[in-house]
């Protein structure tokens, strides 16, 4: 779903996209490929981790490490990866609960495995539709960014905001606060059951904006 999303705005801001999985000629990344011209292509994950020069992380958050991995550390070095997952555990029925948390986070973890990777985390505290049409939802509201390369993040931001439309942009710090919006998820989740849609986002509201 989420990776269907960004690749579908990406091809059509005009960049090149391969979507990957673990198979090659995965029928949903073929009837993708297959609908959005020739800027789009499918592969396996390490397919796509060597054709990027910027990688999407959109795998479901347990098996993200076991995903980056057969896309390869070699095709993922010195480049941005925007991770976008969360490790949500759906094992044992709703509500989901989270795999990684507390003292740990996805982020950190597929840093720590892939140092020479420079990993953002950004995106996962919303539904994948205002991932990328922020403005479907009135007024003010925010997505954060956590991260240790700074370059890295400047131009996530500017993924962010030139070409998704972000009006606010939060850089939490380094890649250590992806904790805290990982553990966003079962709130978020709260609300999906509440209000019965996922349309909706967090905005930050503070006495004194700078
Ligand atoms: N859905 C949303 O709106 C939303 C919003 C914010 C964040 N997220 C996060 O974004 C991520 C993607 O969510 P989603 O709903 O699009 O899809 P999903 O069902 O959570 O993930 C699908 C992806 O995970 C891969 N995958 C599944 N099992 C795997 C395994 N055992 N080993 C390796 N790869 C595996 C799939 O590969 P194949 O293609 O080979 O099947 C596919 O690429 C999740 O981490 C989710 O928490 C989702």
């Amino acid at each position: 779903m989420v990776g269907n999303t960004i690749s579908t705005k990406l091809i059509q801001l005009g960049h090149f996209v391969k979507m990957g999985s673990r198979t090659v000629h995965n029928q949903k990344a073929v009837e993708w490929a297959n609908k959005n011209g020739k800027n789009a292509s499918e592969g396996t994950f390490s397919n796509a981790a060597e054709f990027g020069e910027i990688i999407f992380n959109c795998t479901s958050g347990l098996n993200s490490i076991a995903a980056l991995k057969s896309a390869g550390s070699e095709n993922l070095k010195n480049k941005i990866l925007i991770d976008i997952a969360n490790p949500l555990d759906f094992s044992k029925g709703m509500p989901a609960t989270l795999g990684i948390c507390n003292n740990d986070s996805l982020g950190e973890q597929i840093q720590k495995i892939f140092p020479e990777t420079k990993v953002v985390k950004t995106l996962n505290t919303m539904n994948c539709s205002l991932q990328v049409n922020p403005s479907m939802i009135p007024g003010d509201h925010d997505t954060f960014l956590s991260g240790n390369d700074e370059a890295a993040k400047n131009k996530v931001k500017e993924i962010l905001t030139d070409w998704f439309g972000w009006k606010s942009v939060i850089d939490l710090g380094d890649i250590k606060t992806a904790r805290g919006t990982e553990m966003l998820l079962p709130i978020w989740l709260s609300l999906m059951t509440k209000f019965g849609n996922p349309d909706f986002n967090f905005r930050i509201v503070r006495k004194n904006q700078q």
